[in-house]
């Protein structure tokens, strides 16, 4: 019995220490926050950043709102992302361009983000019903991100309605005639 190792009694020193220790950066939080977030607060900004982050490259907002992006498999400077693009998606509802989302939230906080985002309605080739069905939590990440870009870049060329020509570049939609007036319009 007495040549028992004892490792319980240090765990629990080794927590009591870790409990110590904790219990000494929730003393010091306060004054940290004075000037900044806390830590904790910072920690959970970045997260959030670098989750819009992930979203906005793997759900292809960059596919569209990037110039260039497609083209160059995405090795495009953060600079340029989501600063809209000149490419025109021509089709029966017009000639759309992707939106500089850089400007486009720049007067935007968050609370009308998510109101707008959530029941988003655009002409095509716009995926807005992907953008509707996103969680709130999603797009709220996504907000933080495109916001830490800062405003920057011009606004994309203007909506032209159908019938106007756009100068290229531009994908062409083509339907057959007599197709119903459903066809490729939002
Ligand atoms: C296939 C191309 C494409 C993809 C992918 C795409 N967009 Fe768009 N987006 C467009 C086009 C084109 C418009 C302009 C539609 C119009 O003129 O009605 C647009 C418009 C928007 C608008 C509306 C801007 C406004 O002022 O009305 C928002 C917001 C937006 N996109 C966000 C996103 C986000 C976020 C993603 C990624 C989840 C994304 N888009 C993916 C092409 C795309």
């Amino acid at each position: 019995m007495s040549n028992r190792p004892a490792p319980r009694p240090l765990a629990h020193l080794a927590c009591f220490a870790l409990l110590l220790l904790a219990a000494g950066c929730d003393r010091d939080a306060p004054a940290a926050s004075t000037a900044a977030a806390s830590p904790a607060a910072q920690d959970t900004q970045a997260d959030l950043i670098a989750r819009g982050e992930y979203l906005v490259r793997v759900t292809g907002c960059n596919d569209c709102h990037t110039p260039g992006y497609a083209e160059q498999q995405g090795n495009v400077d953060q600079a340029l992302w989501l600063t809209g693009s000149p490419l025109g998606y021509r089709g029966p509802w017009g000639t759309t361009y992707a939106t500089n989302l850089r400007l486009r939230l720049a007067d935007m906080d968050e609370a009308q983000w998510l109101a707008f985002s959530g029941s988003l309605r655009t002409r095509p080739i716009m995926p807005d019903f992907a953008l509707r069905a996103m969680s709130e939590d999603d797009r709220r990440a996504m907000f933080h991100f495109i916001k830490s870009l800062g405003p920057g870049g011009e606004p994309a060329p203007a909506y032209l309605p159908p019938g106007q020509a756009p100068q290229p570049p531009y994908f062409e939609l083509v339907v057959p005639t007599g197709a119903p007036a459903t066809v490729g319009a939002p």
